[in-house]
């Protein structure tokens, strides 16, 4: 019975929908219900206090729709909240964080560059994973809130787009950075023009993929695995403005899809 339950997910708001692909592509079967906290969105400016409220209280309503594990899609709420929120709820959580540990070790001019929200940046918890490998690794950082309103607004794709991102990411570069860490599953949206920012001076980095299989592995380690040759749903809730995020979701997710509308 626990295994046919759906995994939830939520993010601040379309960014999440990055960890949603690829844990639809990596675990097909599984039933998924994505929460986008739109209404609250972005985070990145938010205090740690209201990030923990709001990760809770979203967590709280998954498990009330049933979820078995609960995968935090947002960079910032897990760096934020995670290790309180795993103490407070007995179901497994999933989050993810900026993949500086493989950057490091794939540098060769020993500096990387991670993008991430503000909020994550000055995290007590982001400064305790840049001390642990700062003695591998020269660590420099950007915060980019105008790139995570870019693709709230689907607006993630044109010359002003790029604009912003080079802005980012020039002095990265000059810095000799090698490695580009996408340390917000928002920006998993703009790595097509991110990559064509950076061109052949720096690797890309995105946690999609590597959060994906730690969800299966996790499941499969609970036996919560739902173990069955079905294709599983997925359902989309937001706290935002239906017709606004219908539109966000439909274009991000390329399918028309319906999203239903939860006050928390
Ligand atoms: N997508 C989020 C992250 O990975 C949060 C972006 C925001 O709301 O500022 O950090």
């Amino acid at each position: 019975m626990q295994r046919q339950k759906p995994i939830g997910i939520f993010d601040s708001g379309v960014g999440g929908l990055s960890i949603v692909r690829a844990i639809k592509r990596t675990i097909p079967d599984e039933n998924l219900i994505y929460f986008a906290d739109t209404e609250f969105s972005p985070y990145g400016n938010k205090t740690k206090e209201i990030i923990n409220q709001r990760s809770e209280d979203i967590i709280n309503f998954l498990i009330n729709q049933g979820c078995k594990m609960v995968v935090m899609a947002c960079n910032t709420a897990t760096v934020n909240s995670i290790n309180s929120l795993r103490s407070k709820f007995s179901i497994p959580i999933v989050g993810v964080e900026p993949a500086i540990k493989p950057a490091a070790l794939k540098s060769k001019t020993g500096i990387i560059g991670i993008l991430a929200t503000e909020q994550t940046l000055e995290s007590e918890y982001f400064h305790f994973l840049k001390s642990k490998y700062s003695q591998q690794v020269k660590i420099e950082t950007k915060a980019c809130p105008k790139l995570v309103s870019l693709v709230e607004n689907l607006n993630h794709d044109n010359e002003q787009a790029m604009q912003i991102t080079e802005q980012y990411i020039h002095p990265l570069l000059s810095k000799g950075c090698d490695q580009i860490v996408l340390g917000c599953t928002h920006f998993s949206f703009l790595s097509i023009l991110i990559k064509n920012v950076v061109g052949d001076k720096a690797a890309i980095i995105d946690t999609a993929v590597p959060v994906a299989m730690e969800v299966k592995k996790r499941l499969q380690s609970h036996n919560m695995d739902k173990n069955k040759r079905v294709i599983g749903t997925v359902e989309f809730w937001t706290s935002g403005d239906l017709a606004n995020v219908i539109k966000s979701i439909s274009q991000l997710w390329e399918q028309d899809i319906k999203v239903f509308k939860a006050k928390i």
